[in-house]
């Protein structure tokens, strides 16, 4: 529709019915036989008479059919036949589901992560979506906080690398009117800075200098809105005293002024209502005025817009001319998909409902081999042929591999178990398998769904018989396998934690696992770092995996077997104890370091019942060989650094190895961390091959914000890093 017309339309609508388009619902409270229910929207607060027809938006309903059907009924029954915009919590695959993005991340293959994320946009479009609420850009330092497996973890530059691919991946190039086939808008949450809660506890404040966020938490954003991002989801949290959703400064002098977002911006979950719980507003009047004023155009899943903004926007043309804005970049984002000359986007196509196929289950499966980190290999892995395996533990055929937020669009039945995966690539004869333990302790907080969990992951046994027949399985075995971690619930939304050791059950199986006096290697799935400390030195090897998805199971049986060699690297700093939180490798320095202080001991920046040392740092993960990396030579340009070095493969696996440069700036008038990560790039080596190789890094990179939040140029002298997986070559210059 051109921009006349849609100024008519928008003209046209009474402010009852402007406002009733700035609302979303979940569309389950919505249908019922297929119809429009207006039952559960009264228990929400929504008053009698308030038009369903009319409203902006649903999200989470996935099914082609029941979305095809409500279109229709919107466009028959709905006065202006303005489509809906149909939106769903698919954050890394729609049925193909993906590693989790804290994996995704570890892979630095971006142009995998994008193509990954074309498969999560075909699939969601072809089944009729038009918005997917992610990727989630949370920089998370603390483990304890549920939700680090949603984002890519801690480190500024990597955030922002992920950002861009996914933004683009989902959006395709939109240089168009409309948003091309197969692709879907990118709705970037959870502005600003929901990824740092003050003790790692959910929905709690957050409050960070000014120079933190605008160097470390608003650039992954920031790096989403260039790669012109459609939307974005404001945050549950306090920032600095005030909400993220009734903030005017975060949302309009940062999002729109500063960084030139111009589209959708939508609250969280009931997060406008909650205004008034976190003590910022006084009744559901003045709820809806600040909200406003902060730029909030969609209102989720609360009555605060729909009771109280048409009252507002008679009363003063200041809410009014808000009022219009927000309807008017609904109504262009509307316009941007193209719905007003086709509603039914996706949904009529050939391929209308087609999921799963042979290259989506190919990329998923390349994205496992890429994203599970070998965090420790006593020449263990891979494994050989001849060997017989016991497999022990509950991911050995359990499907519940896709992790907490796959839940809504994904079907863990859909999963290749990792015994399917081994059985494709070992000799059926030289493997065997036991459970281990109950990755659940009872299935009775399940509900209704109790009967469906028990299918996929097998009913709850005694412990002690499954302790004895693990230990039996391994008698003739040659190498122990063993599966442990997380179950899906322990991590995702609402899922804080203060103790992140395994339970007793798995360390008493590991530790008599080990004492077997057979080679063992670990398989981690987990949705965030856990404390391994003890129980570490009881694997030759381990391999974290993450929540694989469902190819998971053939892409670490590839991996097992060294049909994949493993390259990635931790995206997420693994603690040696929960004291240390937060613990992230791109710490300032102290003027009382642990190391060449001359204090003495007592006075200087440690713990005394601990190192500071991680177990496992950011940037750790082994290959099946080792790499090295030398400096060759610098040179400046007027806008960038040229760095050559040199890359020695010593072993006879051709390897595709990830190669990290870190600076430190010695001097600046903000602190600067200790090492931060500027450039990463995917170099391929053949067999004891040695490569000259170049980063040019753009001095940009290195520049700072101050707590105003003006930005420096770096200079004089500083440190560079170029770290491959095993070596790491400093060079110092002066700029
Ligand atoms: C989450 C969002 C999600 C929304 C809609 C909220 O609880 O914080 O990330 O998109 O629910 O389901």
């Amino acid at each position: 529709m051109n921009e006349t017309k849609l100024k008519q339309l928008a003209d046209s609508l009474t402010v009852k019915e402007k406002v009733a388009q700035t609302i979303q619902l979940n569309g389950d409270l919505l249908i019922e036989n297929d119809v429009m229910n207006t039952g559960p929207t009264k228990e929400l607060g929504f008053s009698d008479d308030f038009d369903l027809s009319a409203i902006g938006s649903i999200y989470n309903v996935n099914d082609p059919q029941k979305l095809y059907k409500i279109q229709q009924k919107i466009m028959a029954e709905s006065k202006h036949k303005i489509p809906l915009l149909f939106m769903s919590d698919v954050i890394y695959g729609f049925r193909t589901i993906f590693p989790i993005p804290l994996a995704q991340a570890g892979s630095y293959d971006f142009e995998l992560i994008k193509e990954a994320a074309q498969v999560t946009a075909k699939e969601s479009y072809l089944s009729g979506l038009h918005v997917l609420f992610s990727p989630m850009l949370d920089l998370s330092r603390d483990p304890r906080w549920g939700r680090v497996m949603e984002g890519p973890g801690e480190d500024v530059y990597t955030a922002k690398e992920f950002a861009k691919q996914v933004v683009d991946g989902y959006q395709g190039d939109l240089s168009g009117d409309v948003v091309p086939e197969n692709h879907v808008g990118a709705c970037i949450k959870h502005f600003a800075g929901y990824g740092a809660p003050e003790a790692g506890r959910e929905y709690n404040t957050v409050d960070m200098s000014n120079q933190r966020l605008f160097n470390e938490y608003l650039p992954p954003y920031q790096a989403a809105i260039e790669a012109n991002c459609l939307l974005v989801m404001t945050a549950f949290n306090v920032l600095n005293g005030v909400p993220s959703t009734g903030n005017r400064w975060l949302n309009r002098d940062i999002l729109r002024e500063r960084f030139g977002f111009d589209g959708v911006l939508v609250s969280d979950y009931a997060a406008i209502e909650e205004l008034q719980a976190h003590g910022f507003t006084k009744n559901q009047k003045d709820t809806a005025r600040k909200a406003m004023e902060a730029g909030v155009d969609f209102d989720m899943m609360t009555p605060v817009y729909a009771n109280s903004l048409e009252a507002l926007a008679q009363e003063g043309p200041e809410i009014m001319s808000l009022l219009d804005e927000a309807v008017w970049r609904i109504l262009l984002l509307k316009n941007k998909l193209g719905l007003f000359e086709n509603p039914y986007r996706g949904l009529e196509s050939e391929a209308t409902g087609q999921v799963l196929t042979e290259e989506a289950k190919a990329v998923a499966t390349r994205l496992v081999e890429k994203s599970s980190v070998l965090l420790k290999n006593e020449q263990v892995l891979p494994l050989n042929q001849q060997q017989k395996i016991a497999v022990v533990g509950p991911y050995g055929e359990s499907k519940l591999t896709i992790g907490f937020w796959a839940s809504v669009s994904g079907k863990p039945q859909d999963s290749v178990t990792l015994k399917e995966g081994m059985e494709q690539v070992f000799k059926q004869e030289k493997l065997s398998f036991a459970k281990g333990f109950n990755l659940f302790d009872s299935y009775e907080g399940f509900g209704p769904l109790k009967e469906g969990i028990e299918m996929l992951n097998g009913k709850i046994e005694p412990e002690a018989a499954l302790y004895q027949q693990a230990l039996a399985t391994c008698a003739d075995a040659d190498v122990i396998v063993v599966t442990f971690g997380e179950q899906f619930l322990e991590s995702g939304e609402g899922a804080s934690k203060t103790n992140l050791q395994l339970p007793e059950k798995q360390k008493r199986l590991i530790k008599g696992l080990a004492a077997l006096n057979k080679p063992i290697v670990g398989i981690l799935y987990t949705g965030r770092p856990l404390v391994l400390t003890d129980i570490e030195p009881y694997f030759n090897s381990l391999l974290l995996v993450w929540y694989p998805g469902t190819m998971g199971g053939l892409g670490i049986a590839n991996l097992l077997a060294g049909k994949a060699v493993p390259s990635a690297r931790l995206a997420m700093t693994f603690p040696r104890s929960e004291g240390q939180i937060p613990l992230y490798y791109a710490q300032n320095s102290t003027g009382r370091p642990a190391v060449d202080s001359t204090h003495s001991t007592r006075f200087i920046s440690k713990y005394s019942d601990e190192t500071n040392e991680p177990l496992f740092s950011f940037g750790h993960g082994h290959s099946y060989g080792t790499v090295s990396g030398n400096w060759q030579q610098v040179t400046e340009a007027e806008t960038a650094l040229q760095f050559t070095y040199q890359l020695t493969n010593q072993s006879d696996w051709q390897l595709e190895t990830v190669v990290h440069l870190y600076v430190k700036i010695h001097a600046a008038s903000i602190v600067q961390p200790v090492k931060k990560l500027v450039l990463s790039e995917k170099i391929v080596l053949t067999a004891q091959e040695n490569k000259t190789a170049k980063f040019t890094l753009p001095k940009a990179a290195l520049s700072y914000y101050d707590n105003a939040g003006v930005k420096h140029a770096a200079a004089g002298e500083m440190t560079f890093y170029l770290s491959t997986v095993n070596s790491e070559d400093s060079l110092t210059i002066n700029l």
